[in-house]
């Protein structure tokens, strides 16, 4: 051990992070082997770098010279060439080529839901965990195409054994275990805003954060999940997030364009929904030589997010919702050489409770204290040869659950579910109380496995009347 403890310490004596190791004569024997083992994964020579520019030198990052709105395919668009697609990701479906994906490894800082965010009650009456929606909508896609749809789902080394223990206590929501793949992201070091030094959560433990959803890429190499997929002749991977209570799992319109549009090289596509206004704090999708990419919110020139067309709408319109479709062979070109492929990090700000080492108290923060390295998944869009967008419905398909409070939270989110749902009702041919505004006057909630799409209701479970302030569920 001691030879080991000397190597480690003067390698960080030699990256300026001695004080990682500064109170190990307190540790035990297991605590010290624990935090070593820690300290051996990381890469020093490529955090030194990371720590330059993130920390001592951020300068937000360039935005590419030539910058035009990405085109999309309207949601408006012929129904002819919609049936043709849908039929393309239907015949997918049924031939089992295609694997759903959620990404679930976030923190969930700003929710403060103790416990992973899967597990958060998302819907406006049952209140039915993020998880269960999904697998509901998963059984009754396996269910209408005759076929085994596998359900990988990335955790982070933080929250992946209560995400397993949630699913087992739920006997995996009926799903079968064999087709269930949950496996772990990658970590980084939180450092220190000021310092650039790394944080410590406590005397034997480095304070690490999940490197981003950017991550799932390499996780899904890493962790076997893409051999896996190779085996089940899976060819194309459904990609959401966690948070979004209305993303629909399986879309064969979307597929059957990927798959098939001569715009896509069936590597990565996305789906957009139209921005609210200049500010809404969703990154645009746009094009930059001949590459699809997206731009940040924070990132866009106001100039530019302000810009409107002849007929009025704003030219950078279409808002990134996180729905994407990934070619299996897209995930294994990029990762052929295993260890190397990393998308580039980006510096978050957050607050990060950690011990101060000198004294070895508990710090707290008030205020963001820590950087926090992540890398976005979308950032791999311009590593794909051509690459298509779809416009969707907000109200379809967008509630993302991420604040407390106030836009993007709960409340906002059951909202969206409840007008979708009594869109879908009307459609049917039920009355829905609407209120001065013309949101529902009641709470709904359509299980998919019930219906996966507004037509399908079944007459039987149509309600007959709806009163306002009436909780249904179907
Ligand atoms: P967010 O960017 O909203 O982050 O994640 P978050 O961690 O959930 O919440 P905050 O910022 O701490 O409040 C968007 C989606 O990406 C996943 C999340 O689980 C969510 O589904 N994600 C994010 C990961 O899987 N890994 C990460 O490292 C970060």
């Amino acid at each position: 051990m001691s030879d080991r403890l000397r190597k480690i310490r003067s390698r960080l004596e030699a990256h300026d992070q001695a004080h990682v190791l500064s109170r190990a004569d307190e540790l035990s024997a297991d605590q010290l082997e624990h935090l070593l083992d820690q300290i051996e994964q990381i890469d020093f020579e490529a955090l030194d770098e990371l720590i330059d520019r993130h920390v001592h030198h951020p300068d937000g990052s360039a935005l590419p010279g030539e910058l035009e709105p990405a085109p999309y395919f309207p949601e408006d668009m012929p129904e002819d060439e919609k049936a043709r697609y849908r039929a393309d990701g239907e015949r997918l479906l049924r031939e089992g080529r295609v694997a759903a994906f959620t990404v679930a490894g976030g923190q969930g800082t700003r929710l403060g839901w103790n416990g992973p965010k899967g597990t958060f009650p998302a819907t406006p009456v049952t209140g039915k965990p993020l998880f269960r929606v999904f697998a509901e909508q998963i059984l009754a896609s396996q269910r209408k195409f005759g076929v085994t749809i596998p359900w990988y789902i990335m955790t982070s080394p933080i929250n992946d054994a209560d995400t397993r223990a949630f699913f087992l206590d739920n006997n995996c929501f009926g799903l079968d275990r064999k087709n269930l793949f949950l496996f772990p992201q990658g970590v980084m070091p939180s450092l220190d805003a000021k310092t650039g030094r790394i944080l410590l959560s406590a005397k034997h433990e480095i304070a690490m954060n999940p490197n981003g959803h950017g991550g799932s890429i390499k996780a899904l190499r890493d962790s076997g999940a893409i051999e896996d997929m190779a085996a089940r002749g899976i060819e194309h991977i459904s990609y959401f997030q966690v948070d979004n209570p209305l993303a629909k799992v399986i879309d064969p319109l979307f597929l059957g364009l990927h798959a098939s549009a001569e715009e896509s090289s069936g590597e990565m596509s996305s789906k957009m929904v139209a921005k609210t206004d200049p500010e809404e704090k969703v990154g645009v999708f746009c094009r930059s030589e001949g590459k699809t990419i997206v731009v940040e919110y924070s990132d866009l020139p106001e100039e530019l997010a302000r810009q409107t067309t002849d007929d009025g709408a704003l030219r950078f319109l279409a808002g990134n919702i996180a729905i994407h479709l990934f070619g299996v062979p897209f995930i294994e070109r990029l990762t052929a050489e295993k260890h190397r492929f990393g998308l580039p990090y980006h510096r978050a700000l957050k607050k990060v409770p950690h011990i101060d080492v000198e004294s070895g108290a508990p710090v707290d923060p008030a205020e963001p204290n820590a950087i926090k390295l992540e890398s976005f998944v979308f950032d791999a869009l311009p590593l794909a040869e051509r690459s298509l967008v779809l416009e969707t419905s907000r109200v379809e398909e967008f509630a993302p659950i991420k604040n407390a409070d106030g836009r993007d939270s709960a409340a906002s989110s059951h909202e969206l579910q409840s007008e979708r749902h009594a869109r879908w009702l009307e459609a049917s041919g039920v009355t829905v109380p609407r209120d001065q505004e013309g949101r529902p006057a009641a709470r709904l909630e359509i299980s998919p496995l019930t219906a996966l799409d507004p037509g399908e209701i079944p007459a039987a479970e149509l309600p007959e009347v709806i009163r306002p302030g009436a909780e249904i569920a179907i």
